[in-house]
Formats: structure tokens, C-alpha cells, sequence
């Protein structure tokens, strides 16, 4: 079946947690649409779909070249009907209308735009636009009542919105540290996330807080959080305390989706670094507003696990959400086990396998060990 030398038929397995893939995405334009697509589906609570389009966007991104033409892709896994006709229109005409249609439709923007706000979930974003709320300045004028997350999502809109740098990330990070030492000496700080996978930008920073001796992590979180708040760090922050209990709250329970350890979602107020690009002049996309605010906005997401969970807190904040979504279903219906950022559960032995790292966690899944830069999926 071959058409020459150029001619490449792909070949990858079917969940995303045994593959590899690289940030050096060779079908951006293909994943782009397919996940505006997913996107789309979410926003209208089909979550369903929205998973379907992601996982046939995720195949795309670990092919090793671009797709030209469909033929290439037959036997492919996760690749349905609705996404192989999208692919097929744009290879073939440049773009699909239906993506197209989509990205300027009035909702889809609308959408966007409301759930773009810190707060902002799919459900209230559709109350509001069928409010007749479809943008911020109805938001800010109209005011149906805001929770005090929302609240600051509204006031710190475009810099919430403007991705994070590495640069920024390692900053926090500096930070982040200065307040763990302080205040539990011998507690080490992680950075997880997008950012542990390499990627240069994100819309949030990530840290996962552990301490060797079991239990001396205990309460960490709103100690850090008033070390934070007395040095004028915080614009916003939700604690939330550690509620997990093994057995009660294990992995074979139908709770175990949701993370119960201690955390803080937050909002830093992080002084802008004078010194970086002092060479060159701030940009039309940068207002006279933002040229003169001495700081910025950034989200940063704290998480504190006991040294037992570590590895499978590391593992679980680190993402992409897909390969997570793709771990745990690889780990119920291929080996009967339930995963969560807290234990592996084997329900045929009926027992918890414990790991001290993340290869010993994929080595009880029998997976080949995948490094974070290589879960982008
Ligand atoms: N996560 C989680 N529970 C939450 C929020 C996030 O377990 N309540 C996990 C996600 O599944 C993901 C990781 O934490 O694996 C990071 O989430 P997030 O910051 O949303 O995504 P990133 O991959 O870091 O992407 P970005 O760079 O845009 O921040
Ligand atoms: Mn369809
Ligand atoms: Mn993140
Ligand atoms: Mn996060």
C-alpha cells in the first residue's frame, strides 16, 4: 500500500499513557481544530464528546510527522468518525467549516470569554449568557452576585489571562520556597504541572509540598499562607484542609476522583522583574496601564501530600489532564486497579501497592515508564 518514498503510515497504541509525546507537536494544525472542538463540547456539557475529540487530538500529537493525507491514519486508534471528517476537510480544503463556524459563533465566544474568569465554571457561564450576560463589561455592570473567587477573577482579568513564563514560574518558585523553609524547615518544594513537563508557558504555576517525616506536613498550608499574606503576596487564596482517609476515602471508592489533600488555590501578586527585557521597549499589547503596574497577577496552585503519597501526588499534578484521564482508565480496565493522586488500589488482590516514585507506580501498572516531558499528551 505504499505510495512512494514520502508515503508514511502511522502505527501508535491506544491509550495515551503508552506513548510518548514530546511537546514538538508536528500536527498543530489538525490538534488546534480538534481541540477548539473539544473545547466547544465541554463548554456545552458534553463532556463526552469533548473527551473523544481530545483523544483523537492527542494521537495527532504523538505522530512523528505531519499527516497529509487521511489514508495514512487508517487503523489508528480513538480516531472516529465526526474527527477523521474534520481532519479529512482541512487536509483537504485548507479548513473545516464546522470548526470555523464554531470559533466565530456568538455563544462559543461568549463561552470563552466568561469561563476565561478565575471562578468560572461551564454551569455559570451558561446562566449568564442566557441572562443576556455575554461579555465582562455586562458582567461588571449588570452584577449578579460574584463569590469572592470570581470576584478576583474579574479584577485581575488580563493578567490571569496573559500565560505565565518560565522566568515568572521560577520566580514564584523562589518565593514559594522562601515561605516552606521558613516556616517547616526541611520541607522540599516541587515544581509539577505543565511546567514539570517542560512547557514554557502556563496559566498557572503548580508546586506539590511534601517533608521526609510523615506527618510534620500537617497544617503546612495555612502556615504558608500567613508567612505569604504577611509579606503582601496574596491578591486572593482558598485553603482547603487535607480530608483523605485510606479506606474510607481509598482509591476503590467512588469518592477518590476528587484530590482531598491540603490545598491552596491562589492568586500572587508577583513584582514585575525591571531587569528583564530593560533593553527593549514594552510592546503595543502592553498598555500604559500594564507598562506602570509594578507587579502582575499570577495563579499558583499549592498542594501538600504526605511523604507515603508523594509519588502519586507527583504523578497526578503533573499531568497533561489527558494523560491522567488516560492512567486511570488504563489502570481500571486493563488491570483492575483505581488510581488516584493519593494510592494505587489493586482490586483483585484486594490490597494498595505502595511506590516511593513515579517508575515504581507505572511498573505496577505495567506501563514503560514515561518521563514528565514525554506527557504532554
Ligand atoms: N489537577 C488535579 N486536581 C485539580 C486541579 C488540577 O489533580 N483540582 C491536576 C491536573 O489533572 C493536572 C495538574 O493538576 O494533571 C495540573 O493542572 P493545571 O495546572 O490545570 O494544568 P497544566 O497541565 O499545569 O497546564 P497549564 O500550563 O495551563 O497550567
Ligand atoms: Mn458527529
Ligand atoms: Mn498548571
Ligand atoms: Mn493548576
Amino acid at each position: 500500500q505504499r505510495r512512494g518514498a514520502e508515503f508514511v503510515m502511522f502505527s501508535v497504541p491506544s491509550y495515551a499513557c503508552q506513548r510518548r509525546t514530546s511537546l514538538d507537536n508536528r500536527n498543530a494544525v489538525l490538534t488546534d481544530a480538534l481541540s477548539l472542538l473539544a473545547d466547544n463540547a465541554e463548554l456545552s456539557g458534553d463532556e463526552g464528546r469533548g473527551v473523544a475529540f481530545r483523544r483523537a487530538a492527542a494521537v495527532l500529537k504523538a505522530l512523528p510527522k505531519p499527516v497529509t493525507d487521511t489514508t495514512q491514519l487508517r487503523g489508528l486508534p480513538c480516531l472516529g468518525e465526526h474527527s477523521l471528517r474534520v481532519i479529512k476537510d482541512i487536509l483537504e480544503d485548507g479548513a473545516s467549516d464546522e470548526v470555523e463556524s464554531t470559533r466565530r459563533s456568538e455563544r462559543y465566544k461568549a463561552l470563552k470569554v466568561l469561563t476565561g474568569v478565575f471562578g468560572v465554571g461551564v454551569k455559570t457561564a451558561d446562566r449568564w449568557i442566557r441572562e443576556g450576560i455575554r461579555d465582562l463589561q455586562r458582567l461588571r455592570d449588570s452584577g449578579p452576585a460574584l463569590n469572592r473567587a470570581q470576584q478576583a477573577g474579574l479584577q485581575h482579568y488580563d493578567d490571569l489571562n496573559q500565560p505565565v513564563t518560565r522566568a515568572e514560574a521560577d520566580a514564584i518558585a523562589e518565593i514559594v520556597e522562601r515561605a516552606v523553609a521558613s516556616v517547616l524547615p526541611g520541607a522540599q518544594t516541587t515544581l509539577t504541572g505543565g511546567f514539570r513537563r517542560g512547557k514554557l508557558t502556563g496559566h498557572d504555576v503548580d508546586f506539590l509540598i511534601t517533608h521526609p517525616e510523615e506527618g510534620r506536613e500537617e497544617g503546612l498550608v495555612p502556615k504558608v499562607v500567613s508567612w505569604l499574606e504577611s509579606e503582601g503576596v496574596l491578591l486572593y487564596q482558598k485553603t482547603a484542609r487535607n480530608s483523605y482517609l485510606e479506606g474510607r476515602d481509598g482509591p476503590g471508592r467512588p469518592s477518590s476522583s476528587m484530590d482531598r489533600f491540603e490545598t491552596c488555590f491562589s492568586i500572587f501578586k508577583l513584582p514585575r522583574e525591571e531587569k528583564r527585557g530593560a533593553g527593549q521597549t514594552h510592546g503595543a499589547a502592553c498598555g500604559p496601564e500594564a507598562g506602570h503596574k509594578p507587579w502582575r497577577a499570577v495563579r499558583v496552585d499549592l498542594v501538600v501530600s504526605p511523604v507515603s503519597q508523594f509519588a502519586f501526588a507527583l504523578l497526578g499534578w503533573t499531568g497533561s489532564k489527558l494523560f491522567e484521564r488516560e492512567l486511570r482508565r488504563w489502570a481500571r480496565h486493563e488491570k483492575a486497579m483505581s488510581l488516584s493522586s493519593h494510592a494505587l488500589y489493586d482490586n483483585k488482590q484486594r490490597r494498595y501497592l505502595r511506590a516511593a516514585s513515579e517508575e515504581e507506580i507505572f511498573a505496577h501498572l505495567g506501563l514503560e515508564f514515561i518521563p514528565p516531558s514525554e506527557r504532554n499528551a
